[in-house]
């Protein structure tokens, strides 16, 4: 059978961590802007051995796209897997512009425990129906990933599952959050206690799984409110906006001194 290796571009939090997954069953190596975090010696090593898959975990920012087409022009794969997150539409555009196949396969998971997540979480996955290839490059990335011990899942469209990403998962937690501060908000309004008012929704919750409690906290981190950016929808970028309001309540209630 012929030698191949796999790339993976993007040495962060779930570039390191698919890295170590696919190096089980393939050949792989890391790239990075940031050298410090590849393993030079392997690099080299698997340097002329042809690429099959270029994983792209690289955040997504306006240059996203040519630095893909670059990384193809480097590295010369057979199909590329992008598994960042990513504004709808990117997969299609890219597509367009390479003669290979180009999967994008949503990543799910926390980053403390990304690599326990990336196996617990079905990893779904979609290709152009008309892209060249697209039969062969599902078939060869959904066995790859089965042997890494990952179950795989495919959406009828990329399209789909970009949209997914954001609307489903991190803007739908945004969303519950946004709620649980406005519910706060109005908790702190009327001077009751948060956890007592809440309790009302407990056995509601419990028998019909619909009223889930929320904490209140302000949304920082590193997926909500950038992934806003990505689809810009007026609506849920009052994700942003109140999460905004509410920082200023939180300050104005801590320099108080009081506790919500
Ligand atoms: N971290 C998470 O929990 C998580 C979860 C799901 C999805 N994602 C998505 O995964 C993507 C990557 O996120 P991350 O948290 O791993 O980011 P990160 O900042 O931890 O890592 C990104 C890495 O990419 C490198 N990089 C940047 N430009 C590059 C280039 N042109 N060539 C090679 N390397 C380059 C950086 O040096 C960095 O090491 C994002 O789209 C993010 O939204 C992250």
């Amino acid at each position: 059978m012929e030698k191949t290796k796999d790339v993976v571009a993007g040495l962060g939090e779930i570039g390191m961590p698919i890295l170590k997954l696919i190096s089980k069953t393939v050949s792989a190596i890391g790239y990075d802007v940031n050298q410090q975090l590849m393993n030079k010696k392997q690099f080299d090593k698997y340097a002329s051995i042809d690429t099959c898959l270029l994983h792209i975990c690289i955040p997504l920012t306006k240059n996203f796209i040519s630095i893909v087409l670059s990384l193809y022009r480097k590295f010369k794969p057979k199909c590329i897997v992008i598994h960042s997150t990513i504004s709808p539409g990117t997969t299609h555009v890219i597509q367009s512009k390479l003669p290979i196949p180009i999967i994008f396969s949503a990543t799910r998971g926390v980053r403390k425990r990304m690599l326990f997540d990336l196996k617990r979480y079905t990893k779904f996955y979609s290709i152009e129906p008309s892209a060249h290839q697209a039969k062969w490059a599902s078939s060869l990335y959904s066995k790859m990933m089965n042997k890494c011990g990952v179950k795989t899942r495919k959406m009828s469209n990329p399209l789909t599952l970009e949209l997914a990403k954001i609307v489903c998962d991190t803007s739908y937690y945004g969303w519950l959050i946004t709620y649980a501060q406005i519910s706060n908000m109005i908790a702190i309004k009327n001077k009751v206690n948060y956890d007592e008012m809440w309790s009302f929704a407990d056995e509601i919750h419990k028998y019909l799984g619909n009223r889930p409690k929320m904490f209140p906290g302000f949304i920082g981190g590193r997926c909500v409110i950038p992934n806003l950016e990505l689809i810009k929808d007026d609506t849920l970028n009052l994700i942003k906006e109140i999460n905004l309001d509410y920082a200023k309540i939180l300050k104005k209630r801590q320099t108080r001194g009081k506790k919500h």
